[in-house]
Formats: structure tokens, C-alpha cells, sequence
């Protein structure tokens, strides 16, 4: 089937990147469609562990292209230290394609997600602070810079400087409030530096800001391409085309748990304005998800854990953050968020990552309905910000297993209380489970039928 669609199916980190990496064997194109270096996706292969936050998880296979679409908010900088790591580690960037219509992350963005974030406190989303919310703003704005726009330093200087026109008052602002806070803390209080604002300063030279994006022009102009073009010549010559998502429903822009979300929407559907393809040239659709669930930053997880079961999940799956490297939230399996994902993404088929992870934890349990806190039964995931907020879950209990299954490769070698787990959850959402992961490496997979 020519276009599939790989995306998130809880909270993020799910294992999008192995899978992805596993499934581009029969494709000939992968195409990021969303997000930006929020996302960290890793690949295991031989032993080596590879981590990308923008680069498509197809890279690996050298005769792929990879293509980083027009949704993608792109800093330039992590790019290229990206391409770099890449060319250090022998691998090939040659079929790296990236839209010329990708919105850049500008060192503005980062300042002001960073600030907003301190700003809110403890009411922060807990973004990664990478200015992935700033950047999809000036995008909407239409204040955004362009990846094209890096080819032209005249546009490129007019165009800053407009991004940086209602912005000036918010960074003088900062820059005056650091001081500040190194005034405080006995520190200098010369103005605030790039060296002081972690290499990015907060009151931009404009001339030092143009020179520097016209330099990473010039490495990236050999990738710049029309990336939606790309996509079509090979859809409609029977290639098969992955559209790679990153974060995950659940933090979607528009269906996940707002305000607690990403900028973009990771759903399937918009696989087709983030690659500039049709909704017909979309043939299947994947939805990955962890045994367990895991959430990263702030917002509401009615099956989170705060027990040493959540622990014990939380070191057996090694759950910290592959961008930001924070501690992630663990908790059971939640099938009322599951079976809102499979039908906001219209899921074919869903990989199960992470069960070997489970394996000792003792009796698993996997939410099945909520309650509010007025006593109602929820069976459909609440639209309702305040109903989500106090919802708690109740759940169906399940036999447990003890045994180490990081090495099946078949459903017979899993221990029938794994077999009737995935059951439970495939007969919930009424979607095949057709790949289980039973350990981070990409054979460590069960293929089920
Ligand atoms: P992504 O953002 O969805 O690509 O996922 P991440 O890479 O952020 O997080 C998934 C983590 O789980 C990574 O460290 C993977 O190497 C690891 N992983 C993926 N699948 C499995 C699996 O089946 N079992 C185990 N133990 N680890 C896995
Ligand atoms: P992958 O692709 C998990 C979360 C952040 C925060 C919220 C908003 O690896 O699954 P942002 O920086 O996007 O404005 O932060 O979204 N978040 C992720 N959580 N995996 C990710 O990506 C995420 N990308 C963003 O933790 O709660
Ligand atoms: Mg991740």
C-alpha cells in the first residue's frame, strides 16, 4: 500500500522511531510531517543506539530518501549538528531532502518559549523549550522564516526584522530580568550575553543573526528541494511512502489534552498538509503504543502511578526523555485513551512496544472506562477539560508474567498471559495488533498475524 502513516498513539515516545526504522524496508520515501526538534526518536541497530529529533528515522537505510516536509518547524543549527553526527558515524545524508517551505525555529522562538515557560511557574506546560510553540505562532502570524528564505539575504533580513518587530519589548524584557535574577544571585550584571543565555542573546544583533542563517543557507541549499513534489512522483508510480509522525494524538494541537499539548498536529490526517500529498494518497494508517503509558511535562494522565509499581515500570523501561533527558510519568495501559486515538486516526494496525517491560511488574491492569468525580461512568474519552482533569480510571485486571521475553520472535514463544494481554487490548479497540516490541533493538520484535 503506497502511503502509510506511523503515528503516536498516547503521550509520545512510544517507539514511532523503531517502528518507522523497521517498517521502511518497503518504502522507498519517509517523510517527517510535524514537530520539530521536540521529538527524539531512537533507533537501535547492531548494539548502536542513534537518537534523531529531525531527521526522518529512515536515514539508516541508505537508499531511502528522507525527507523532512513543509509541517516541520526546523531549527537549523540542531539540523546541522545532526547531519554532522550522522556524517561522523559513517551514514549517508545524501537523499535528505528538506521542503524549502519548512518554517525555521529562530533563536527568538527558543528565548521566548524558555521565558514563557518560567514565566507560568508551576502552571507550565513543561515544554522541551525548544521553540517549537513560538515558531508555529510566527507561523500563523505569517511572521515565519522559511527555509527557502535562508537563499536570500535581502528577503532573509527583511523578513527578521519583521519577526523581530512585535517581539522587541518581550526580549528587552528579559534581557532586563536576567540581569536581575544574576544581580541576585551575586552574579555580574553586565547586560545579558549570548553567553550568558545559553549561546542565544537576548537582545538580537540583526546583521549577526542574517550572516550566521546565510552561512547554514549555504550547507543545507543542496538538500532544499519540493519536497511535495518528491512525494507524488513516487506515490503515483507505485512507491510506498511513509509519513513519519512525531509526538502523538494525545498531544495534539487540536484533539489532544489542551493546553497541555505540542504546537502541530501529530494525527494522521495531517500526514496530508505536512507533506503537501492528497487524503486519497493515504492507504493505511499505523498506531503505535506502549504496553504501558508514559507522559512527559504537565497535564492530565488518569492512569498515572505515584507507587513503586510506577517506579519499578519507570526504571525496567528506562523511562527518561530522549530530548530533554526529564524523568517520564508512568502508568497503565489506558484504553479509553487508546480507542480515542484509533478513531481520531482511523488506526488499520497497531504495534505494541515495550511489553517485555511489564514482565515482573506483577497483575497488569488497563483502564477501561473513567469516573468522574461526581460518580459518572465515562466510557468516551471527555472532551471536557475539567471532566479529563478529575477523571480517574478504572480498570480491568489481567494475570501478569514473570518471564524474561526478550527474546521471542513468535507469538507461541510469548507467555500466554502476554498472548491474552494483547488480546484484551486488541478486542478493545477493535484494531489488529500485527508488531509487539520486546526490546529496544529493531529484531527484538514479534510479528503477529
Ligand atoms: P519515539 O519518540 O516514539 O520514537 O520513542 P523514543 O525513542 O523517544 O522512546 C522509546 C524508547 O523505548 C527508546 O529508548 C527505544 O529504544 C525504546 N524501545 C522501543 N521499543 C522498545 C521495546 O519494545 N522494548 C524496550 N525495552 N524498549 C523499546
Ligand atoms: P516524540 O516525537 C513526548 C511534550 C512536552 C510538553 C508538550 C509541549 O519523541 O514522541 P513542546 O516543546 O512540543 O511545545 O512541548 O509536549 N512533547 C513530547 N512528549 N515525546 C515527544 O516527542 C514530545 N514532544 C513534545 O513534554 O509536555
Ligand atoms: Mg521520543
Amino acid at each position: 500500500m503506497p502511503g502509510v502513516v506511523i503515528v503516536g498513539a498516547q503521550w509520545g515516545d512510544e517507539g514511532k522511531g523503531k517502528i518507522t526504522d523497521l517498517l521502511a524496508e518497503r518504502a522507498t520515501t519517509i517523510v517527517r510531517y510535524q514537530g520539530g526538534n521536540n521529538a527524539g526518536h531512537t533507533i537501535v541497530r547492531d548494539g548502536e543506539e542513534f537518537k534523531f529529533h529531525l531527521i526522518p528515522s529512515g536515514i539508516l537505510h541508505s537508499d531511502k530518501a528522507c525527507v523532512i516536509g513543509n509541517g516541520v518547524v526546523i531549527d537549523p543549527r540542531v539540523l546541522l549538528s545532526e547531519i554532522d553526527g550522522l556524517k561522523r558515524a559513517g551514514i549517508s545524508i545524501a537523499n535528505l531532502r528538506i521542503s524549502a517551505n519548512a518554517h525555521l525555529i529562530m533563536p527568538y522562538h527558543v528565548l521566548l518559549d524558555t521565558a514563557g515557560e518560567t514565566k507560568l511557574g508551576k502552571n507550565s506546560i513543561g515544554t522541551t523549550r525548544r521553540g517549537i510553540g513560538p515558531a508555529y505562532a510566527d507561523k500563523a502570524l505569517r511572521l515565519g522564516i522559511r527555509v527557502q528564505d535562508l537563499l536570500d539575504e535581502k528577503i532573509l533580513r527583511v523578513k527578521i526584522r519583521a519577526a523581530l518587530e512585535p517581539k522587541q519589548q518581550a526580549l528587552r524584557e528579559l534581557s532586563v530580568q536576567r540581569r536581575k535574577e544574576r544581580k541576585a544571585a551575586g552574579e555580574e550584571t553586565k547586560p545579558a550575553t549570548a553567553d550568558t543565555m545559553g549561546g542565544i542573546d537576548p537582545r538580537p544583533d540583526l546583521h549577526a543573526m542574517v550572516e550566521e542563517h546565510i552561512s547554514y543557507g549555504h550547507r543545507l541549499e543542496p538538500h532544499i528541494a519540493d519536497t511535495a513534489k518528491l512525494c507524488w512522483d513516487a506515490l503515483d508510480s507505485g512507491e510506498t511512502v511513509i509519513f513519519e509522525g512525531a509526538q502523538a494524538t494525545l498531544l495534539d494541537l487540536d484533539h489532544g489534552t489542551y493546553p497541555f499539548v505540542t504546537s502541530s498536529n501529530p494525527i494522521a490526517g495531517a500526514a496530508t498538509v505536512g507533506a503537501g500529498v492528497g487524503p486519497t494518497d493515504i492507504n493505511e494508517v499505523w498506531g503505535i503504543a506502549k504496553a504501558y503509558t508514559t507522559r512527559v511535562g504537565a497535564g492530565p494522565f488518569p492512569t498515572e502511578l505515584h507507587d513503586d509499581v510506577g517506579e519499578q515500570i519507570i526504571e525496567q523501561g528506562h523511562e527518561y526523555g530522549t530530548t530533554t533527558g526529564r524523568k517520564r510519568r508512568a502508568g497503565w495501559m489506558d484504553l479509553v485513551g487508546l480507542r480515542y486515538a484509533v478513531r481520531l486516526n482511523r488506526m488499520d494496525s497497531l504495534a505494541i512496544t515495550k511489553l517485555d517491560v511489564l514482565s515482573g511488574v506483577g497483575p497488569l491492569r488497563a483502564a477501561v472506562r473513567y469516573r468522574s468525580k461526581e460518580g459518572a461512568i465515562l466510557e468516551e474519552f471527555p472532551y471536557h477539560q475539567s471532566i479529563l482533569h478529575s477523571a480517574t480510571a478504572e480498570y480491568e485486571e489481567l494475570p501478569g508474567f514473570d518471564d524474561d521475553i526478550t527474546s521471542c520472535r513468535s507469538a507461541r514463544d510469548l507467555p500466554a498471559a502476554a498472548r491474552d494481554y494483547l488480546a484484551f487490548i486488541s478486542e478493545f479497540v477493535g484494531v489488529p495488533i500485527k508488531i509487539v516490541g520486546v526490546g529496544p533493538s529493531r529484531d527484538q520484535v514479534v510479528l503477529l498475524d
